[in-house]
C-alpha cells in the first residue's frame, strides 16, 4: 500500500486489509516521499481506525524502495501521483505490472485518487476510510481466489 507521506492513506489501507486477512500474507505500507520516516501515523489516522476497530499505532513510515518490488506481487497506490513515482522506479514490465491504483479494484478503469485527507477535517479521514474499506474488500476476494 503506497501513499506520498506514508502517514495518512496507506497506513490506514495496510491496517484494514490486515485486519481481513490472516497472518499468512506480508502487508506493508510505504510513502514515495521521505518526509515521514519513522514517523507515526497521523493522528486522526489512527483515530479513524480505531473507530472501526482497527489499532494501526504499531505502524512507522518508510520510503518505498526497488526491493519492494522484489517483496511484494501486488503494489497498490492511492493516487495518480503516486503511480507515476512509482512506475519511475521499476526496472522492467514486470516490475510495472504489479502496480495498481487501489481504487480500480472498485470502479475498474476509470483512475480515481483517494484523495490526499492531510490537509482536510476528520471527515475527510472517515471518507478515506470508507473508499479503502471496499476497495479492501475486492482485493481479500482476488488474494483467496488466487
Ligand atoms: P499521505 O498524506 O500521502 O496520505 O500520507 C500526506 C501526508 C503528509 C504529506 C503529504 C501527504 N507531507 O507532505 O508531509
Amino acid at each position: 500500500m503506497v501513499c506520498l507521506g506514508n502517514i495518512c492513506r496507506s497506513p490506514l489501507a495496510e491496517g484494514i486489509l490486515r485486519a481481513k486477512l490472516n497472518d499468512d500474507f506480508t502487508i506493508d505500507s510505504a510513502g514515495t516521499g521521505n518526509y515521514h520516516i519513522g514517523d507515526l501515523p497521523d493522528k486522526r489516522s489512527i483515530q479513524v481506525a480505531d473507530k472501526y476497530g482497527i489499532d494501526i499505532s504499531n505502524q512507522r513510515g518508510r520510503q518505498f524502495s526497488v526491493a519492494d518490488f522484489d517483496d511484494f506481487d501486488w503494489i497498490y497506490v492511492m493516487d495518480n501521483s503516486n503511480f507515476k513515482n512509482v512506475v519511475k522506479l521499476a526496472r522492467n514490465e514486470n516490475d510495472i505490472a504489479k502496480v495498481k491504483l487501489i481504487l480500480n479494484e472498485v470502479y475498474p478503469n476509470q483512475n480515481y485518487d483517494v484523495p490526499d485527507p492531510y490537509h482536510d477535517s476528520a471527515q475527510g479521514f472517515e471518507n478515506v476510510f470508507k473508499m479503502l474499506d471496499e476497495a479492501t474488500d475486492v482485493i481479500k476476494e482476488k488474494i483467496l481466489k488466487n
